[in-house]
Protein backbone atom coordinates (compact mmCIF):
# COMPACT_ATOMS: atom_id res chain seq x y z
CA UNK A 1 0.00 0.00 0.00
CA UNK A 2 1.14 3.38 -0.72
CA UNK A 3 2.33 5.49 2.28
CA UNK A 4 0.50 9.01 2.50
CA UNK A 5 1.75 12.62 2.80
CA UNK A 6 -0.33 15.49 3.64
CA UNK A 7 0.65 19.11 2.97
CA UNK A 8 -0.93 21.86 5.11
CA UNK A 9 -0.27 25.17 2.75
CA UNK A 10 -1.03 25.24 -0.70
CA UNK A 11 1.48 28.42 -1.29
CA UNK A 12 4.79 28.86 -2.62
CA UNK A 13 6.57 26.05 0.00
CA UNK A 14 3.45 23.85 0.22
CA UNK A 15 2.35 23.43 -3.68
CA UNK A 16 6.14 23.16 -5.04
CA UNK A 17 6.81 20.23 -2.35
CA UNK A 18 3.48 18.29 -3.48
CA UNK A 19 5.04 19.14 -7.03
CA UNK A 20 8.44 16.98 -6.02
CA UNK A 21 6.91 14.42 -3.56
CA UNK A 22 4.79 13.39 -6.44
CA UNK A 23 7.71 13.59 -8.98
CA UNK A 24 9.69 11.29 -6.15
CA UNK A 25 6.26 8.99 -6.22
CA UNK A 26 7.05 8.83 -2.50
CA UNK A 27 3.16 8.58 -1.99
CA UNK A 28 -0.32 9.74 -2.04
CA UNK A 29 -0.42 13.58 -1.31
CA UNK A 30 -3.25 15.58 0.33
CA UNK A 31 -2.80 19.37 0.08
CA UNK A 32 -5.11 21.61 2.30
CA UNK A 33 -5.30 25.27 2.73
CA UNK A 34 -7.98 27.05 3.95
CA UNK A 35 -11.97 27.26 2.69
CA UNK A 36 -11.42 30.70 1.89
CA UNK A 37 -8.89 29.50 -0.86
CA UNK A 38 -12.13 27.37 -2.35
CA UNK A 39 -11.10 25.98 -5.43
CA UNK A 40 -7.22 26.67 -5.11
CA UNK A 41 -5.65 23.62 -3.69
CA UNK A 42 -7.52 21.27 -6.14
CA UNK A 43 -6.64 22.96 -8.60
CA UNK A 44 -3.14 23.06 -8.31
CA UNK A 45 -3.13 19.20 -7.05
CA UNK A 46 -5.15 18.30 -10.05
CA UNK A 47 -2.30 20.13 -12.69
CA UNK A 48 0.36 18.08 -10.72
CA UNK A 49 -1.50 15.15 -10.97
CA UNK A 50 -1.50 15.93 -15.00
CA UNK A 51 2.24 15.76 -15.53
CA UNK A 52 2.06 12.60 -14.19
CA UNK A 53 1.73 10.60 -17.36
CA UNK A 54 4.72 13.12 -19.11
CA UNK A 55 7.37 13.00 -15.71
CA UNK A 56 5.55 9.12 -15.66
CA UNK A 57 4.92 9.25 -12.18
CA UNK A 58 2.06 7.29 -10.13
CA UNK A 59 0.68 9.04 -7.18
CA UNK A 60 -2.75 10.04 -5.98
CA UNK A 61 -3.00 13.88 -5.66
CA UNK A 62 -5.99 15.79 -3.88
CA UNK A 63 -6.56 18.95 -3.18
CA UNK A 64 -8.83 20.33 -0.05
CA UNK A 65 -10.16 23.03 2.66
CA UNK A 66 -11.02 20.87 4.58
CA UNK A 67 -8.86 17.44 6.72
CA UNK A 68 -10.91 14.34 5.55
CA UNK A 69 -9.23 13.31 2.96
CA UNK A 70 -6.17 13.89 5.19
CA UNK A 71 -6.76 10.75 7.22
CA UNK A 72 -4.13 8.11 7.99
CA UNK A 73 -1.34 9.95 6.72
CA UNK A 74 2.42 8.89 7.36
CA UNK A 75 4.03 12.53 7.31
CA UNK A 76 2.27 15.51 7.73
CA UNK A 77 3.97 18.90 6.76
CA UNK A 78 2.77 22.12 7.59
CA UNK A 79 3.74 24.90 5.36
CA UNK A 80 0.66 27.31 6.58
CA UNK A 81 1.42 30.69 7.83
CA UNK A 82 1.56 34.44 6.85
CA UNK A 83 5.22 36.60 5.91
CA UNK A 84 5.39 39.55 8.17
CA UNK A 85 3.42 42.68 6.66
CA UNK A 86 4.56 46.34 6.91
CA UNK A 87 4.14 47.49 10.41
CA UNK A 88 3.43 43.66 12.07
CA UNK A 89 6.88 42.76 14.88
CA UNK A 90 8.66 39.73 14.63
CA UNK A 91 5.79 39.39 18.06
CA UNK A 92 2.61 39.49 15.93
CA UNK A 93 4.07 37.58 13.39
CA UNK A 94 5.35 34.83 16.33
CA UNK A 95 1.59 35.19 17.32
CA UNK A 96 -0.20 35.36 14.67
CA UNK A 97 1.66 31.83 12.80
CA UNK A 98 1.12 30.46 16.46
CA UNK A 99 -2.27 30.79 15.56
CA UNK A 100 -1.95 29.06 12.17
CA UNK A 101 -0.02 26.19 13.21
CA UNK A 102 -2.38 24.96 16.42
CA UNK A 103 -5.34 25.28 14.89
CA UNK A 104 -3.92 23.34 11.57
CA UNK A 105 -2.01 21.04 14.13
CA UNK A 106 -5.46 20.51 16.28
CA UNK A 107 -7.27 19.37 12.73
CA UNK A 108 -4.40 17.73 11.33
CA UNK A 109 -3.15 15.40 14.36
CA UNK A 110 -7.10 14.38 14.68
CA UNK A 111 -7.11 12.87 11.37
CA UNK A 112 -3.95 11.24 11.49
CA UNK A 113 -2.87 10.44 15.22
CA UNK A 114 -0.02 8.52 14.34
CA UNK A 115 1.91 10.56 11.76
CA UNK A 116 5.39 12.69 12.31
CA UNK A 117 5.17 16.11 12.11
CA UNK A 118 7.39 18.26 9.93
CA UNK A 119 7.10 21.75 10.66
CA UNK A 120 7.77 24.51 8.02
CA UNK A 121 6.36 27.90 8.96
CA UNK A 122 8.42 30.58 10.09
CA UNK A 123 9.52 31.26 13.00
CA UNK A 124 10.45 27.79 12.81
CA UNK A 125 11.72 26.86 16.14
CA UNK A 126 9.07 28.37 18.11
CA UNK A 127 6.50 26.98 15.24
CA UNK A 128 7.68 23.76 16.25
CA UNK A 129 7.45 24.19 19.83
CA UNK A 130 3.81 24.99 19.43
CA UNK A 131 2.62 21.96 17.18
CA UNK A 132 4.61 19.86 20.04
CA UNK A 133 2.84 21.05 22.89
CA UNK A 134 -0.82 21.30 20.22
CA UNK A 135 -0.01 17.90 19.05
CA UNK A 136 0.78 16.02 22.96
CA UNK A 137 2.82 13.93 20.51
CA UNK A 138 6.51 12.07 21.44
CA UNK A 139 9.07 14.83 20.76
CA UNK A 140 10.44 12.37 17.71
CA UNK A 141 7.33 12.90 16.22
CA UNK A 142 7.40 16.20 15.89
CA UNK A 143 10.31 17.72 13.42
CA UNK A 144 11.33 21.21 11.95
CA UNK A 145 12.75 21.70 9.00
CA UNK A 146 15.71 24.57 8.73
CA UNK A 147 18.95 22.80 8.91
CA UNK A 148 18.63 21.05 5.52
CA UNK A 149 18.30 24.27 3.75
CA UNK A 150 20.32 26.82 5.78
CA UNK A 151 23.43 23.72 4.73
CA UNK A 152 22.20 23.17 1.43
CA UNK A 153 22.73 26.78 0.90
CA UNK A 154 25.86 26.45 3.06
CA UNK A 155 27.34 23.13 0.32
CA UNK A 156 26.38 25.35 -2.68
CA UNK A 157 28.39 28.82 -1.75
CA UNK A 158 31.33 26.04 -0.82
CA UNK A 159 31.24 24.67 -4.26
CA UNK A 160 30.96 28.07 -6.05
CA UNK A 161 33.89 28.71 -4.30
CA UNK A 162 36.23 25.72 -4.99
CA UNK A 163 34.53 25.10 -8.05
CA UNK A 164 33.49 21.37 -7.37
CA UNK A 165 30.45 19.49 -7.71
CA UNK A 166 27.89 20.72 -4.92
CA UNK A 167 27.31 17.16 -4.53
CA UNK A 168 30.83 16.35 -3.47
CA UNK A 169 30.49 19.21 -0.74
CA UNK A 170 28.78 18.36 2.99
CA UNK A 171 27.92 21.00 5.66
CA UNK A 172 26.70 21.64 8.74
CA UNK A 173 24.41 24.49 10.21
CA UNK A 174 22.73 23.97 13.48
CA UNK A 175 21.17 26.15 15.79
CA UNK A 176 18.27 28.54 15.32
CA UNK A 177 16.44 29.06 11.64
CA UNK A 178 17.61 32.90 12.21
CA UNK A 179 20.45 35.55 12.28
CA UNK A 180 21.87 33.22 15.40
CA UNK A 181 22.09 30.22 13.13
CA UNK A 182 25.87 28.21 13.50
CA UNK A 183 27.63 27.35 9.95
CA UNK A 184 30.20 24.91 11.16
CA UNK A 185 33.36 24.68 8.90
CA UNK A 186 34.88 22.37 10.98
CA UNK A 187 32.37 19.44 9.76
CA UNK A 188 31.66 20.74 6.61
CA UNK A 189 33.87 18.91 3.95
CA UNK A 190 34.50 18.18 0.17
CA UNK A 191 34.48 14.47 0.07
CA UNK A 192 35.54 14.20 3.92
CA UNK A 193 38.39 16.98 2.96
CA UNK A 194 37.40 19.54 5.90
CA UNK A 195 37.03 23.04 4.19
CA UNK A 196 39.53 24.53 6.60
CA UNK A 197 42.08 22.87 4.65
CA UNK A 198 40.82 24.34 1.47
CA UNK A 199 39.65 27.61 2.08
CA UNK A 200 41.62 30.98 3.75
CA UNK A 201 39.49 32.38 7.05
CA UNK A 202 38.19 34.64 5.54
CA UNK A 203 36.50 33.44 2.45
CA UNK A 204 35.03 30.52 4.98
CA UNK A 205 33.76 33.64 7.04
CA UNK A 206 31.93 35.09 4.19
CA UNK A 207 30.45 31.77 3.51
CA UNK A 208 29.11 32.00 7.11
CA UNK A 209 27.62 35.26 6.59
CA UNK A 210 26.23 34.07 3.21
CA UNK A 211 24.61 31.70 4.39
CA UNK A 212 23.45 32.99 7.78
CA UNK A 213 22.03 36.07 5.54
CA UNK A 214 20.71 33.06 2.82
CA UNK A 215 16.95 33.30 3.56
CA UNK A 216 17.08 37.22 3.22
CA UNK A 217 19.05 37.15 -0.14
CA UNK A 218 16.46 35.42 -1.64
CA UNK A 219 13.52 37.98 -0.17
CA UNK A 220 15.24 40.87 -1.23
CA UNK A 221 15.68 39.78 -4.50
CA UNK A 222 11.95 38.66 -5.02
CA UNK A 223 10.79 41.14 -3.13
CA UNK A 224 7.22 39.73 -3.18
CA UNK A 225 7.74 36.44 -1.15
CA UNK A 226 10.40 33.98 0.60
CA UNK A 227 12.42 31.05 -0.97
CA UNK A 228 10.80 27.75 -1.87
CA UNK A 229 12.83 25.60 -4.62
CA UNK A 230 15.64 24.58 -2.18
CA UNK A 231 13.08 24.57 0.91
CA UNK A 232 10.98 22.49 -0.63
CA UNK A 233 13.84 20.26 -1.84
CA UNK A 234 15.08 20.32 2.05
CA UNK A 235 11.40 19.07 3.20
CA UNK A 236 11.44 16.75 0.21
CA UNK A 237 14.44 15.17 1.90
CA UNK A 238 13.72 14.82 4.91
CA UNK A 239 10.00 12.72 3.98
CA UNK A 240 12.41 10.51 1.93
CA UNK A 241 14.13 10.15 4.66
CA UNK A 242 11.65 8.86 7.04
CA UNK A 243 8.86 6.86 4.93
CA UNK A 244 11.81 5.14 3.14
CA UNK A 245 13.32 4.93 7.05
CA UNK A 246 16.75 5.47 5.28
CA UNK A 247 18.43 6.67 8.91
CA UNK A 248 20.02 9.78 7.05
CA UNK A 249 21.69 12.06 9.08
CA UNK A 250 20.33 15.65 8.77
CA UNK A 251 20.52 18.80 10.75
CA UNK A 252 16.72 19.28 11.93
CA UNK A 253 15.29 21.34 14.40
CA UNK A 254 14.15 18.32 17.43
CA UNK A 255 13.39 19.37 20.72
CA UNK A 256 16.12 19.10 23.25
CA UNK A 257 16.44 17.91 26.98
CA UNK A 258 19.91 18.22 27.72
CA UNK A 259 21.48 17.65 24.55
CA UNK A 260 24.32 19.95 24.46
CA UNK A 261 23.57 21.81 27.16
CA UNK A 262 20.47 23.11 26.08
CA UNK A 263 16.69 22.43 27.56
CA UNK A 264 13.21 23.02 26.82
CA UNK A 265 13.53 24.25 23.08
CA UNK A 266 13.61 23.41 19.85
CA UNK A 267 17.29 23.85 18.01
CA UNK A 268 18.95 22.52 14.91
CA UNK A 269 20.81 19.70 15.54
CA UNK A 270 22.29 16.74 13.25
CA UNK A 271 19.78 13.88 13.97
CA UNK A 272 19.11 10.54 12.33
CA UNK A 273 15.82 10.33 10.34
CA UNK A 274 14.24 7.25 10.36
CA UNK A 275 10.76 5.53 10.15
CA UNK A 276 9.64 6.74 13.66
CA UNK A 277 10.84 10.15 13.32
CA UNK A 278 14.10 11.90 15.08
CA UNK A 279 15.00 8.01 16.44
CA UNK A 280 18.43 9.87 17.49
CA UNK A 281 19.89 13.10 18.39
CA UNK A 282 23.64 13.01 17.21
CA UNK A 283 26.26 14.62 19.78
CA UNK A 284 29.21 16.39 17.91
CA UNK A 285 32.73 17.10 19.89
CA UNK A 286 32.40 20.68 19.71
CA UNK A 287 34.36 23.40 20.49
CA UNK A 288 34.44 25.75 23.23
CA UNK A 289 33.60 28.79 20.74
CA UNK A 290 31.22 26.57 18.17
CA UNK A 291 29.30 24.98 21.69
CA UNK A 292 29.12 29.08 22.74
CA UNK A 293 27.27 29.62 19.55
CA UNK A 294 25.44 26.95 19.49
CA UNK A 295 23.59 27.76 23.01
CA UNK A 296 23.55 31.95 22.17
CA UNK A 297 21.37 30.45 19.07
CA UNK A 298 19.25 28.38 22.13
CA UNK A 299 18.82 31.59 23.87
CA UNK A 300 17.53 33.67 20.87
CA UNK A 301 14.92 31.36 20.56
CA UNK A 302 13.90 30.44 24.09
CA UNK A 303 13.19 34.04 24.41
CA UNK A 304 11.27 34.47 21.44
CA UNK A 305 9.36 31.43 22.42
CA UNK A 306 8.60 32.92 25.60
CA UNK A 307 6.70 35.78 24.11
CA UNK A 308 4.31 33.15 22.81
CA UNK A 309 1.15 33.48 24.55
P1 LIG B 1 2.71 31.40 1.00
O1 LIG B 1 2.12 32.67 1.50
O2 LIG B 1 3.03 31.23 -0.44
O3 LIG B 1 1.77 30.18 1.44
C1 LIG B 1 1.22 30.04 2.70
C2 LIG B 1 -0.11 29.32 2.53
O4 LIG B 1 -0.62 29.01 3.84
C3 LIG B 1 -1.17 30.16 1.82
O5 LIG B 1 -1.69 29.46 0.70
C4 LIG B 1 -2.23 30.36 2.90
O6 LIG B 1 -3.56 30.43 2.38
C5 LIG B 1 -2.02 29.12 3.74
N1 LIG B 1 -2.64 29.19 5.06
C6 LIG B 1 -2.73 30.26 5.90
N2 LIG B 1 -3.42 29.92 7.01
C7 LIG B 1 -3.76 28.60 6.87
C8 LIG B 1 -4.47 27.69 7.67
N3 LIG B 1 -4.98 28.04 8.84
N4 LIG B 1 -4.67 26.45 7.19
C9 LIG B 1 -4.16 26.06 5.99
N5 LIG B 1 -3.46 26.88 5.20
C10 LIG B 1 -3.26 28.14 5.62
O7 LIG B 1 4.03 31.18 1.89
P2 LIG B 1 5.23 30.19 1.58
O8 LIG B 1 6.26 30.88 0.81
O9 LIG B 1 4.67 28.90 1.07
O10 LIG B 1 5.82 29.98 3.07
C11 LIG B 1 5.06 29.27 4.01
C12 LIG B 1 5.71 29.36 5.40
O11 LIG B 1 6.94 28.64 5.38
C13 LIG B 1 6.03 30.78 5.85
O12 LIG B 1 5.79 30.89 7.24
C14 LIG B 1 7.52 30.90 5.56
O13 LIG B 1 8.15 31.88 6.33
C15 LIG B 1 7.97 29.50 5.92
N6 LIG B 1 9.25 29.09 5.34
C16 LIG B 1 10.10 28.42 6.17
C17 LIG B 1 11.30 27.94 5.71
C18 LIG B 1 12.19 27.19 6.64
O14 LIG B 1 13.37 27.03 6.34
N7 LIG B 1 11.68 26.65 7.73
C19 LIG B 1 11.73 28.17 4.33
C20 LIG B 1 10.73 28.83 3.50
C21 LIG B 1 9.53 29.28 4.02
C1 LIG C 1 14.27 30.99 4.33
O1 LIG C 1 15.27 30.74 5.01
C2 LIG C 1 12.14 32.25 4.63
O2 LIG C 1 12.95 30.84 6.35
C3 LIG C 1 12.92 31.07 4.99
O3 LIG C 1 14.32 31.17 3.11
Amino acid sequence: MRKKITVVGAGNVGATLVQRLAEMELGDVVVVDIPQTEGMPAGKALDILEAAPIYGYDARVIGATSYEATAGSDIVVITAGIPRKPGMSRDDLLNTNAGIVRSVTEQAVRFSPNCVLIIVSNPLDAMCLVALRTSGFPKHRVIGMAGVLDSARMRCFIAEALDVSAESVHAMVLGGHGDTMVPLPRFSTVNGIPITELLPKDKIEQINQRTRDGGAEIVKLLKTGSAYYAPSASTAEMVEAILKDKKKILPCAAYLEGEYGIDGVFVGVPVKLGSRGIEQVIQLNLSVEERMSLQKSASAVKELSAALK
